[in-house]
């Protein structure tokens, strides 16, 4: 199940430096980093899982609800860039919403892009970790 876990900050004077260290902060080869921006709050986005990528995200600015399901329970989670970063491992449904106009959500990406690891329905997501 998706986690939330703490941001490495390192905050003086001048602002605040957070830091994502693959090994140290996030568990796997970062192969893919990609940002969402421009997200509106009544439009969701997300409503998949993957088979074998793991993700973990951090809201950098702006503010963000995930919904993590691994089909037997199903959390909100609140970020902000304070919150620390959200653990999405495989098999996890999520779902983005309640975006504020100025969000920018992080995501670290243990593969390239490949839609074959999607399950975007959520019934096949039931019967796929059935079978694991
Ligand atoms: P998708 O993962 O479906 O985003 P969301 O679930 O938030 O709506 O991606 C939207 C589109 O972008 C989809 O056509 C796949 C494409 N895409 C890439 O080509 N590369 C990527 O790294 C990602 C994340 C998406």
């Amino acid at each position: 199940m998706g986690v939330l876990l703490p941001l490495k900050k390192i905050s003086d004077d001048r602002g605040h430096l957070c830091i994502l260290e693959e090994g140290r902060d996030v568990p796997f080869p970062i192969k893919r980093v990609y940002y969402m921006y421009g997200a509106r709050p009544d439009m969701p986005r997300g409503f998949h899982a993957h088979k074998k990528l793991r993700q973990m995200a951090v809201c950098v600015t702006g503010s963000c609800r995930m919904v993590l399901d691994d089909g037997k329970m199903r959390q909100d989670v609140m970020m902000g860039p304070s919150t620390g970063t959200v653990m999405i491992d495989a098999r996890v449904w999520h779902e983005m919403h309640d975006f504020s106009p100025d969000c920018v959500l992080l995501v670290l990406a243990s593969d390239v892009y490949d839609e074959a690891d999607y399950i975007r329905d959520y019934e096949q997501f039931k019967q796929e970790i059935k079978n694991v």
